[in-house]
């Protein structure tokens, strides 16, 4: 028997993809039409045997968290519970905290999953590796990076016949490796007498320190990890498929095409074909039956569009997520864009931003770590984002900006944060 637990952080994470998890939880947001976890319960709930999905995090329980997992146990006939921290307790701290309540029934193994992936999920193959391993051993997911940005994850060194996790560092300050950790693992139960170890040291360190606030806060990169490595514990599964975080709106528009490609082979049904008298599809879209969009518009590749959406004749959409109820009249363009819940777009007003993906020509290329200003403070040009409710008037050109929620724009816009 397993279990999955999928680890969803909490209101404090997440900076980089404001001002859109201001509205829901960013494990909620919408890619490739469907909530970023959606896509990672049904790849767990294919796994022989599976019993039961754990979402840890520190969100208060809402109304969209509880209604998503009301439908995700409907749709994969799979019990899903949330556990709340109380406080962050870092990556690996929950699953100590609430290990009583994780080992109910006695799963033979867990595996853990960070919510800020996007990734086939390669699940069932990594479980067949590992079960080669003996009882009590641990995998991790691993790739291969380019190695100039390998040093934005954590790094491993295997041992090449073997795959043992050798060694194993947190974002080096130096180049060690370019084979990164993914954030999806599958532990043995063994892994709480390591959590019980890391446990009692923050209590040692603390006491020493004479604070002891936050002694149950355990990091997986920084402290189990590492303490893991080197001892015959840890083999790396290592991917080839497509592997990326999501930090930020642009990375969300990477993630989107990746989850619309493998609909070509998982999901056939989700993507909208090109019929008579319907919009012109390029590529892979995804057209909720709900929204509306003229023959005479065209969209595509890699578009997203949500329910209850309209799209007026002329209309250009391409690389981007237009999100639940947006309308968007005759004639605009939307090219590398987010279009938040209820916007309205002017007719003929352009919404822009800048093609971010890793560069093609670099081996194993991996998305720039996007923060989203340059060192003298300016905007850095990237994927324009619309929050909730913004209205466009007609004719205007916005390009690389980011825009709150409840701006009404009545001029152009580029490089700015329009507060
Ligand atoms: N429940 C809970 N509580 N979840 C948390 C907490 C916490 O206190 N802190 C983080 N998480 C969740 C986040 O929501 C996210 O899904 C995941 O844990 C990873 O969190 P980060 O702390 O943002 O990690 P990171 O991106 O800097 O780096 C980690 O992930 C990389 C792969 O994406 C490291 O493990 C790297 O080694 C790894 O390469
Ligand atoms: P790259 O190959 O990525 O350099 O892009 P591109 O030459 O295809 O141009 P870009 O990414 O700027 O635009 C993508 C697509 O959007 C183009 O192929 C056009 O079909 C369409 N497009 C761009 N601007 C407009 C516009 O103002 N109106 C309409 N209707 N379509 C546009």
């Amino acid at each position: 028997e397993l279990k999955t637990i999928i680890l969803i952080g909490g209101p404090q994470k997440g900076t980089r993809f404001r001002p859109l998890s201001l509205e829901l939880p960013k494990p909620l947001f919408p890619i490739a039409g469907y909530p970023l976890i959606h896509h990672h319960i049904e790849a767990c709930s294919k796994v022989p045997n599976m019993k039961e999905i754990v979402l840890i995090g520190y969100y208060q329980q809402n109304e969209s968290l509880s209604r998503f997992i009301a439908s995700v146990q409907h749709e994969f006939n799979v019990p899903v519970r949330y556990l709340q921290e109380f406080q962050p307790l870092g990556t690996v701290g929950g699953l100590y905290h609430f290990r009583d309540q994780i080992m109910l029934g006695n799963p033979s193994a867990l595996i853990v999953l960070y919510a800020d992936i996007s990734s086939d999920f390669p699940l069932k193959e990594m479980w067949e590796f590992h079960k080669k391993h003996n009882h009590g051993k641990h995998t991790v997911m691993g790739t291969e990076s380019n190695p100039s940005q390998a040093s934005d994850n954590g790094v491993m060194v295997e041992d090449p016949d073997t795959h043992e996790l050798l060694h194993y560092v947190e974002k080096p300050e130096t180049y060690v490796s370019s084979l990164i950790n993914c954030g999806a693992y599958i532990f043995s139960p063994t892994i709480f007498d390591a959590l019980k170890e890391l446990r009692q040291k923050n209590v040692e360190r603390s006491s020493e320190l004479s604070y002891s606030n936050n002694v149950g806060r355990i990091m997986m990169g920084e402290q189990l990890m590492p303490y893991l490595s080197g001892q015959g514990a840890v083999y790396v599964f290592k991917t080839n498929h497509f592997w990326t975080v999501l930090k930020s709106a642009g990375s969300a528009i990477f993630a989107n095409r990746n989850f619309l490609e493998l609909y070509k082979t998982r999901h056939p049904d989700r993507l909208t074909l090109n019929k008579d008298n319907k919009p012109t599809i390029i590529g892979d879209v995804f057209i909720h039956p709900t929204a509306s969009v003229d023959s005479t518009a065209v969209i595509g590749p890699n578009v997203s569009i949500g329910s209850g959406v309209i799209i007026g004749p002329g209309a250009r959409v391409k690389d981007a997520i237009i999100l639940d109820k947006a309308e968007i009249k005759d004639h605009c363009c939307i090219l590398y864009s987010i279009v938040g819940w209820n916007c309205v777009i002017g007719a003929w007003s352009r919404i822009e931003g800048t093609k971010f993906e890793p560069n093609p020509n670099e081996p194993h290329a991996r998305l720039a770590s996007e923060s989203l200003f340059q060192k003298n403070g300016r905007l850095i040009a990237s994927t324009t984002v619309l929050g909730r409710n913004v209205v466009i008037n007609p004719e205007l050109l916005v390009r690389n900006s980011i825009v709150l929620p409840y701006k009404e724009l009545s001029s152009s816009f580029k490089n700015e944060i329009i507060l």
